[in-house]
């Protein structure tokens, strides 16, 4: 195919993109629609596809509109489910350029632009943090400042994070394995991949000592004393400390000020994960849920949760810059080699990856088109528009909320319906409609429906329309 075709080809997907985004935000499409794999690869026609090739501009269609039209439709006011952030048109360009280009930065020399964009992109965060000071695009080094690197996803920091805290504790375990009698705290609540990370950084899941929670799942501070103390009569050796910021399920921040303090008192290294709620830190009306972060050792930070990426754009940041050079060793004479003369900085010998996407581009261009307070602004949008969804789910007489929203991650359930079964069930009624996209979370042991208010246009109305629904598909259930 010559270029002007591929053109062609790429300017009728960009129409049928444009359509599909505009149908969505009139909500005008199901939200998601649940089929099986053997109806979409049919539908798709995808065998066909990839014995024979053949797929132009007179035949596109044919694949491209049961594809769209099957796919989980972000940009609809009804998409209020998982923490995926419906995306900003700069990260879809920054995502076009990076198809075209094909950057990867492993090494400064195969991504110039790229790696220097991520430099300052993670200083900006850096800074957001209270671990930088000076110019985000100043180059000279300073001792005190943090520093960090861009990860394929919160999962890939939170284990470079472990990582980090492990050699920073024990640092043969590099050369000589993990230790087996270090232990690390974390809420119940933790994210499961940080639980993973613990495996995989081979202490086992016996490692974790689990911190007492407050019925809502919230850390409670005053007690990692005794949860220290009986890691220690077990043998353990506590090295690290995780909040979170805030708990996946609920939304709820971990009193970070309060842990710091117990944390500095036992010398252990404070993790906060803080995949999706970190960017209270842009808002002067929401940072106070993260006040003592400038006292942890490490934060993960997810752009493509809150600061509108496609996915995926994460973060892992550092306090202290040595603690991040010492997290990794590698001998790789093909690609790190380079002395003090050596121009730009190479992220790899700090990464998992070695092949790595330009992910400081995407939030870059979306930080170019609505600057750093029109960041602020939609989180501060988000969370206060949460709020007033829960003031209004918790008047209404059938409906329960356990707790008042302090990100936009909202649980509530409906009274009608009485267990946990019931309230699955319920939910795959809603899907099965198609017109809202929700999930649940157990809370203290019961199952609530969940929001995550990711999308600007999910308004109060939309919400009015859901408890309608909800209504109807409860009555569907008990009839
Ligand atoms: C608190 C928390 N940490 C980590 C993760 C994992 O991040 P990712 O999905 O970017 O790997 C999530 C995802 O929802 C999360 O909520």
């Amino acid at each position: 195919m010559t270029t002007r075709n591929h053109e062609n080809l790429a300017q009728l997907v960009l129409d049928a993109l444009q359509m599909y985004q505009s149908k969505s935000e009139r909500g005008e499409a199901h939200v998601v629609q649940q089929k099986r794999e053997s109806f979409l690869a049919d539908a798709l026609g995808l065998d066909k596809w990839i014995r024979e090739g053949g797929l132009t501009t007179d035949n596109v269609n044919a694949f491209l509109t049961p594809y769209l039209e099957h796919s989980q439709h972000l940009h609809h006011p009804g998409f209020i489910g998982h923490q995926v952030a419906v995306p900003h048109e700069g990260a879809a360009i920054a995502d076009m350029v990076h198809g075209v280009i094909n950057n990867p930065m492993a090494v400064y020399e195969m991504g110039p632009t790229a790696s220097v964009i991520e430099r300052v992109v993670v200083n900006w965060m850096l800074e957001k943090t209270g671990w930088f000071t000076g110019a985000i695009d100043g180059f000279e080094h300073n001792a005190n400042n943090g520093a960090g690197v861009l990860t394929h996803g919160g999962s890939l920091a939170n284990l470079t994070a472990v990582l980090a805290a492990r050699a920073h504790a024990a640092p043969d375990a590099w050369a000589l394995g993990t230790p087996d009698n270090f232990a690390i705290i974390a809420p119940a609540a933790t994210h499961y991949s940080l639980a993973r990370a613990v495996s995989i950084a081979g202490f086992g899941q016996n490692a974790i000592r689990y911190a007492p929670v407050n019925d809502l799942e919230a850390l409670q501070p005053e007690k990692l004393e005794q949860t220290f103390m009986e890691a220690c009569d077990n043998g353990q050796k506590v090295f690290m400390v995780s909040a979170n910021a805030c708990t996946t399920a609920t939304g709820l921040y971990d009193p970070i000020d309060e842990v710091a303090e117990f944390c500095e008192a036992h010398d252990l290294w404070l993790h906060v994960d803080g995949a999706h709620g970190g960017s209270a830190l842009l808002s002067d009306k929401e940072r106070h849920h993260m006040k003592g972060i400038s006292r942890a050792d490490s934060l993960t930070w997810d752009a493509h949760k809150m600061m509108r990426t496609s996915a995926l754009c994460a973060a892992i940041l550092f306090k202290d810059q040595s603690a991040m050079a010492g997290t990794f060793h590698q001998d790789a004479s093909y690609i790190f080699y380079g002395g003090e003369d050596q121009i730009g900085f190479d992220v790899g010998p700090y990464a998992i990856e070695c092949t790595k996407s330009a992910l400081g581009a995407k939030l870059f261009w979306v930080l170019a088109m609505e600057g750093e307070k029109g960041m602020a602004k939609f989180v501060e949008k988000q969370y206060a528009d949460t709020r007033a969804f829960y003031d209004f789910i918790n008047a209404q007489p059938d409906f329960t909320c356990p707790y008042r929203p302090e990100a936009n991650i909202l649980c509530f359930k409906y009274d009608g319906i009485k267990d946990n079964a019931a309230q699955l069930a319920l939910r795959e009624k809603i899907l099965e409609r198609g017109n809202f996209y929700i999930t649940t979370a157990e809370v203290g042991r019961v199952r609530y429906l969940r929001l995550s208010v990711m999308n600007p246009l999910t308004t109060l109305e939309t919400i009015q329309k859901l408890l309608i629904e909800i209504r109807l598909c409860a009555a569907g259930l008990q009839g």
